[in-house]
């Protein structure tokens, strides 16, 4: 079955996960999961509209156009902020569409995976056994997750980034660009690890850590 889809976002993690989607459909010609309907963004730039052109994307108009949407229309939240994100989803948890998950089909998720609404994976992200993923969480290009861990909702993982065996990462953690969180760690709510961090030790919540190892 084909289903509507609306991304929310047109600014570059938007137009990434539109990608996604139609990568998607790509691998199932015969029947493929999205019909993208377009895009919704409360303030797009006037150069992000035409990179939406470019795409052949229609854009929709406010994230309010969601609210009035059918209820068999999905959309995913495509906002890199983890915070951001937060904003959005709870804004829009209560309209009347729900939220789509997109795994990329170059993404390889273990198959006792969970994960909850909206889970966004992109091309190489790896997730091997028993991790629980909550909602609205992204797992950006290449980023991989160990055994046994949890990301709790909003949590973001950025290119490369290596979250090992074991973690816990609260809700609305960032974890930069080539970033290490060592085995059996927990991050706390809406920390931030900064782009190329080891994490070596437990991070307390609303803090941002760099460097190795990342204080
Ligand atoms: C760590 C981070 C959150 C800090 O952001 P910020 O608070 O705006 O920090 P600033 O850019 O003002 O820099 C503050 C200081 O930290 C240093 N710094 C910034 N990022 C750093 C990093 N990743 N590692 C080490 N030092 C860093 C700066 O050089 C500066 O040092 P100074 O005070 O001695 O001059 C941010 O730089 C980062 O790494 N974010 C992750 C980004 C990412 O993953 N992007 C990919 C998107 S797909």
């Amino acid at each position: 079955m084909t289903t509507r889809l609306v991304v929310v976002g047109c600014g570059g993690h938007g137009r990434e996960v539109l990608t996604i989607a139609r990568a998607m459909n790509d691998v199932a010609p015969g029947r493929p999961p999205w019909h993208l309907l377009g895009v919704v963004d409360d303030r797009p730039t006037e150069e992000n509209l035409k990179r939406l052109q470019q795409l052949d994307v229609p854009y929709l108009g406010g994230v309010a156009w969601l609210h009035d949407a059918s209820p068999d229309v999905r959309h995913v939240i495509g906002i890199g902020d983890p915070r951001v994100r937060r904003a959005v989803g709870q804004r829009v948890d209560g309209y009347r569409t729900s939220a789509a998950s997109l795994v990329h089909p170059a993404a390889t998720i273990g198959p006792d995976t969970v994960h909850g609404p909206g889970f966004v994976a992109f091309a190489g992200a790896r997730v091997t056994t028993n991790v629980v993923i909550g909602r609205h969480v992204h797992l950006n290009q290449n980023a991989t997750v160990g055994h046994d861990s949890t990301l709790a909702d909003y949590v973001s993982v950025n290119p490369l980034a290596a979250v090992s065996g074991d973690c816990h990462l609260a809700d609305g953690v960032l974890v930069g660009t080539t970033a290490a969180v060592l085995q059996g760690l927990r991050v706390g709510r809406d920390s931030t690890v900064g782009a190329g961090a080891c994490v070596i030790r437990d991070v307390p919540d609303g803090v941002v850590v760099k460097g190795v190892p990342a204080r």
